[in-house]
């Protein structure tokens, strides 16, 4: 076992044991094989360098409390990054592929896996890049398929669920309309950045981001996946340019096990005001309550306009929500949807 604070890892890089990775050329995939080598080596002229030919997962494992070991609905995780590489026309990995690998790679670095009790987890970074020297803009048809981990706890780096502040992104969008925003590909991550920096740099933790094309509704955080919650209702946005969540899917189930009523569909901005808990939900940020948001026309330079208050601790049914999916994860609650996929 790795000698760790396994309380606080935050969400950071550490270098593990071993990446698992696989080629694909000529139409085939290698077996994957684990390598401790964390340096990739090949042309400059690829395109992952040059045109964001690279998409990618999170995912999360978990020691139990029952010491058994989880992986979080990596299935879903497989079929998501099968749309990334399908809308970047690059070869990507077979369902049981990217399960196996993910396993492998868990297996590997068994030694990092956090234990049970910390509120940490390992997370798994799939990435599928393309490779192959080119220049003119083409997709790639030489690609890498590699699973990478790193131990982590929360994302905001705090030692326990803590509230959060945001802004309202309205001069700037991570997705176009009919762009990329429904697909986990790096180039809306890139888009992302500099925005990012100047909400930092504010201090804000999140940016939340409108629908590019009328910027009236609410799309998600630059990092997650908005849900809010109104009386006895969950709401998350129905949008074009969203990430399918699936840690949102997995609420939203968990919400209407609880007898919830769950509304997926367009959120005006100004019904910021009526929800009483609003929340980032995603596998890094888990559900993370979101204290505050500021509007404001512009990022830089311009004055807040509105604020937007949902109180300074954790709201009483997110709390609900956050025990449930993370009791689901770590053994403690019964998984009744076959969510999990323990290892042997
Ligand atoms: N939205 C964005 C932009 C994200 O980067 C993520 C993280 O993966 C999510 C939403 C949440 O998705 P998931 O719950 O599948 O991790
Ligand atoms: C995840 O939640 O897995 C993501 O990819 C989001 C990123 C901010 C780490």
């Amino acid at each position: 076992m790795a000698n760790l604070d396994w309380g606080n890892l935050g969400f950071k890089y550490r270098e593990t044991n071993v990446v698992i990775s696989s080629h694909y050329k000529d139409g085939e995939w290698s077996a994957p094989v684990a390598s401790k080598d964390f340096d990739f080596h090949f042309s400059c002229f690829a395109g992952v360098f040059h045109y964001a030919n690279s998409c990618f997962e999170g995912l999360k494992a978990f020691r139990g409390v029952d010491g058994k070991v989880r992986i979080f609905r990596p299935d879903e995780n497989a079929r998501r990054l099968q749309s990334s590489g399908h809308h970047l026309g690059m070869a990507y990995p077979s369902e049981q592929m990217f399960i196996d690998m993910c396993v492998m790679c868990v297996k590997e670095n068994i030694d990092f896996l956090p234990p049970y009790g910390y509120g940490a987890s390992m997370y798994l970074r799939p990435v599928l890049i393309g490779m192959n020297p080119q220049l003119g803009i083409a997709s790639s048809k030489e690609v890498i398929f590699c699973v990478m981990c790193s131990p982590v706890g929360t994302y905001s780096g705090a030692a326990s669920l803590s509230t959060g502040t945001a802004a309202i992104s309205r001069d700037y969008d991570r997705a176009a309309p009919n762009g990329t925003g429904k697909f986990k590909l790096a180039a809306n991550y890139a888009i992302s950045l500099y925005p990012y920096n100047m909400a930092h740099e504010q201090g804000y933790r999140e940016l939340l981001f409108l629908d590019p094309a009328t910027k009236t509704r609410i799309d998600e955080f630059g990092s997650s996946n908005f849900l809010a919650i109104k009386g006895n209702t969950y709401v998350t946005p129905l949008s074009d340019s969203v990430l399918p969540s699936i840690t949102n899917k997995s609420l939203q189930a968990v919400a209407a096990d609880l007898g919830m009523t769950v509304e997926k569909r367009v959120v005006p901005v100004e019904e910021l005001a009526e929800f009483e808990e609003v929340n980032a939900c995603g596998t890094a940020v888990v559900i993370t309550p979101i204290r505050s948001i500021d509007d404001k026309p512009a990022l830089a330079g311009s004055e807040v306009t509105r604020t937007y208050t949902y109180g300074e601790k954790v709201g009483k049914t997110s709390e609900k929500l956050y025990n449930m999916i993370r009791g689901i994860q770590d053994g403690r609650e019964q998984d009744i949807h076959g969510w999990n996929l323990i290892l042997d």
